[in-house]
């Protein structure tokens, strides 16, 4: 393979390298770089979404198939919240004190989360590689990448039944908890749901797993309710253990 120098070149759109280069270090360039001399990357395409934490790039491989980028910001706010995530985790026994170390920590963490949920068969974007704060998946989308379900809701009876399904999978298959799911992290892709950010997720034995279970039981909840699949949070819970044994 052709040996690129770590540039901008990898940028097809000019929107999406004028955003690059605005948010992302010489650094970040290089991670890119070196993703890409490993095959996983030819080209970012555009910009899917720029978050507070990370920007999502649609990218292309160089056998032409379509992924998604992950790439977490150096500078980012919500850094401290982070640890809370990390600590107590068995997998992350050593929290690291640089921001920069912490955030390649966390891009690590959302790698293998995704490893987990994959194994378990709960629907998440494959993951495929990473490297510092970059982040290679399966990209869930057409020319587009699909919407989350705060833009383009499930018919919400299916939500129900299939959010319960998975949310059963996620902490008995997998031992995690997602511990941020909401419509925000959930997308629409052919009328499926497909969970994705899950960097925060945390294995069931950390100190806080039962409370971030509940949040997200409370949270989904609420959505199904809004969505008019009256459901109180126990209820969603027996739902997620009658899949007990079945999955
Ligand atoms: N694998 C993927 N395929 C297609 N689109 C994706 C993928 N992963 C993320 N996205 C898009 O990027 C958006 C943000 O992704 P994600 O929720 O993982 O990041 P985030 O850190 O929560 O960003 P924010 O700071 O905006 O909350 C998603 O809503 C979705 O539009
Ligand atoms: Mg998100």
């Amino acid at each position: 393979m052709q040996d690129k120098e770590p540039t901008m070149e990898y940028f097809r759109d000019e929107n999406a390298r004028k955003i690059f280069g605005e948010v992302f270090d010489e650094r970040t360039v290089k991670a890119v770089h070196v993703l890409a001399q490993k095959g996983y990357i030819d080209a970012l395409e555009f910009l899917v979404n720029a978050g507070k934490e990370a920007h999502v790039f649609k990218a292309v491989d160089p056998a032409g198939n379509a992924r998604a980028v992950k790439i977490y910001k150096i500078q980012t706010t919500k850094f401290k919240h982070m640890r809370a995530y990390i600590e107590g985790d068995l997998r992350f026994k050593e929290l690291k004190k640089s921001r920069r170390q912490l955030i390649y920590q966390w891009t690590r963490k959302e790698f293998k989360n995704l490893e987990k949920f994959t194994e378990a068969g709960v629907r998440v974007p494959m993951p495929l590689a990473f490297h510092e704060n970059v982040l290679v998946m399966e990209f869930i989308g057409g020319k587009k990448a699909a919407l989350p379900l705060k833009e383009k809701p499930l018919n919400a009876k299916f939500l129900r039944k299939r959010i319960a399904e998975e949310m059963a999978k996620m902490v008995l298959q997998a031992e995690l908890v997602h511990a941020d799911l909401s419509e925000y992290n959930i997308l629409n892709f052919n009328s499926e749901p497909v969970i994705i950010d899950c960097a925060q997720s945390v294995l069931t034995s950390h100190p806080r797993a039962e409370q971030f279970f509940k949040r997200d039981v409370q949270n989904m909840a609420n959505y199904l309710s809004k969505r008019g699949q009256k459901i109180s949070a126990e209820e969603l819970l027996a739902e997620i253990k009658s899949f007990k044994g079945k999955i």
